[in-house]
């Protein structure tokens, strides 16, 4: 059996933590798109681990896969590597294998990723900056840099200066002077550091899934910022949904595949872009605070809003879920009256569905349903049966609306603190 876990909103749904929780079952656990803007934190007792481009697995020592669908900043993950270190976890040959033909992110990269945004004046996307939006565009463009090229200094040297003439024009536009023999004595440096983990990861996964192995693939950010199903021009450069599984790691299309879709019990996003159900009030600020909603990676506070139905069972089945994971439950605790967003009003007319016209977008009315709060704590709890009724009855009733089994609660970001209502980790 394979597992999948994916973002349903925009990101931050706690799927470090739940990837943690599975990963005690895993033996492999492979990262297949996106890059350093991701920010998955994992709470284990005291210990707080923040992870943004190595698996989640790596902090139970699994075999850990970084395949070819991610863009690699190397000096990131040496940094990232260094810090887990310091927190006693071993990362070596044996459990972290990067995929040989993954494109890099280099230093140009974040310059770019700047430029670009200012570029959009007033329309700015609220990137992480982390240059993986041109990052992505160098691979498309068929002139990035690879992992395998590190090794040999002539062609890197050559490929280098082919990016580099690619992008002159617009770095001399914006008075960026880049020392091109610095980042190739760099990239030299740093190829020593990294090329022991280059491996033909398309080839582990597929044999490791042909011996039994339990395989779980990492989804970063969520199915709206997936950059065509999600809410674009707002929306990262990768495919977020779970179709990129395939040809972000090289595993090949197998049937028996779980695809759990992680989604908070409310709705949060950073960065700019269409969000019905924001609110901009008290309600809002209080699930900020209470869910400490402040990015892992920019640390910029995140926009809090009602759960929105309507576009999570549109994730739902553009990633094929089969089973729903509710996170941050107990940040709704002291909420009065609560509301689900289960459809929408555009121009009089019923939608079941988000648009992807931007000029409908934002025409949007939520068609709210509210329901009463449960009013007293459910953090930490790990059985259903003590859940108080009302808390039970949003849960049955986002089941319904969004036509999928929640099988798994998290009630506090620490591993424990999570409701297996339907045995899923047993049954695995
Ligand atoms: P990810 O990017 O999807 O992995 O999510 P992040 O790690 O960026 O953000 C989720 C945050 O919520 C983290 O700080 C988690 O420790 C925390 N968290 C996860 N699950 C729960 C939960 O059920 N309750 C609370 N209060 N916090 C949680
Ligand atoms: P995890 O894996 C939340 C958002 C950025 C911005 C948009 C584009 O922690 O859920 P990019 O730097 O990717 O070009 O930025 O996407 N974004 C995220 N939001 N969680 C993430 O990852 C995100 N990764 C990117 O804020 O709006
Ligand atoms: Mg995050």
């Amino acid at each position: 059996m394979f597992y999948t876990v994916i973002g349903t909103q925009w990101g931050d749904e706690g799927k470090g933590k739940i990837v943690d929780w599975l990963s005690s079952k895993a033996d492999w656990v492979v990262r297949f798109q996106g890059g350093n803007n991701a920010g998955h934190t994992i709470k284990v007792d005291s210990n707080i681990y923040k992870l943004n481009l190595l698996p989640s697995g790596i902090i139970r020592n699994k075999k850990c896969i970084i395949g070819n669908g991610v863009v690699l900043d190397p000096w990131a993950l040496i940094e990232e590597i260094l810090k887990l270190n310091h927190q006693g976890i071993v990362i070596n040959k044996k459990n972290l294998f990067i995929a040989e033909n993954i494109c890099l992110i280099l230093p140009i990269h974040k310059i770019l990723d700047e430029i670009n945004e200012k570029s959009r004046g007033s329309e700015l996307i609220g990137t992480t900056k982390k240059g993986i939006g041109p990052a992505y565009e160098d691979k498309v463009g068929r002139r990035a840099i690879r992992l395998c090229d590190l090794k040999y200094p002539n062609l890197l040297n050559e490929k280098l200066d082919n990016l580099m003439n690619f992008h002159k024009l617009k770095l001399d536009n914006y008075k960026f002077d880049i020392d091109l023999n610095k980042i190739f004595e760099d990239l030299k440096l740093i190829g020593e550091k990294i090329l022991q983990f280059s491996s033909p990861v398309w080839k582990l996964v597929n044999e490791a899934g042909e011996k039994g192995k339990l395989i779980l693939f990492e989804g970063a950010q969520g199915s709206l910022l997936d950059v065509d199903f999600g809410t674009y021009p707002y929306v990262t450069s990768s495919n977020t949904s779970s179709g990129q599984i395939f040809s972000g790691s090289g595993f090949g299309i197998k049937h028996n595949h779980i695809v759990l879709g992680i989604t908070k019990a409310y709705t949060t996003r950073v960065g700019s872009g269409p969000f019905v159900t924001e609110l901009n009030n008290s309600i809002g600020e209080h699930l900020g605070i209470k869910g400490k909603e402040f990015g892992t990676v920019t640390k910029r506070k995140r926009r809090c809003g009602w759960f929105d139905a309507v576009l999570v069972k549109q994730s739902v089945k553009i990633s094929g879920v089969t089973n729903l994971i509710l996170t941050k439950l107990d940040v709704l605790d002291e909420i009065e009256e609560i509301k689900i967003c289960k459809g929408y009003k555009i121009n009089n007319q019923i939608y079941d569905y988000f648009p992807f016209d931007e000029y409908l977008q934002n025409k949007i009315e939520p068609i709210y349903e509210t329901f009463p709060g449960w009013k007293s704590s459910t953090f930490g709890l790990t059985s259903w049966d003590n859940l108080p009724e009302n808390a039970k009855k949003y849960i049955n009733i986002l089941e319904k609306l969004i036509g999928v089994k929640i099988s798994v609660i998290s009630t506090g970001p620490d591993r424990s603190e999570t409701i297996d209502k339907s045995n899923l980790l047993d049954d695995i």
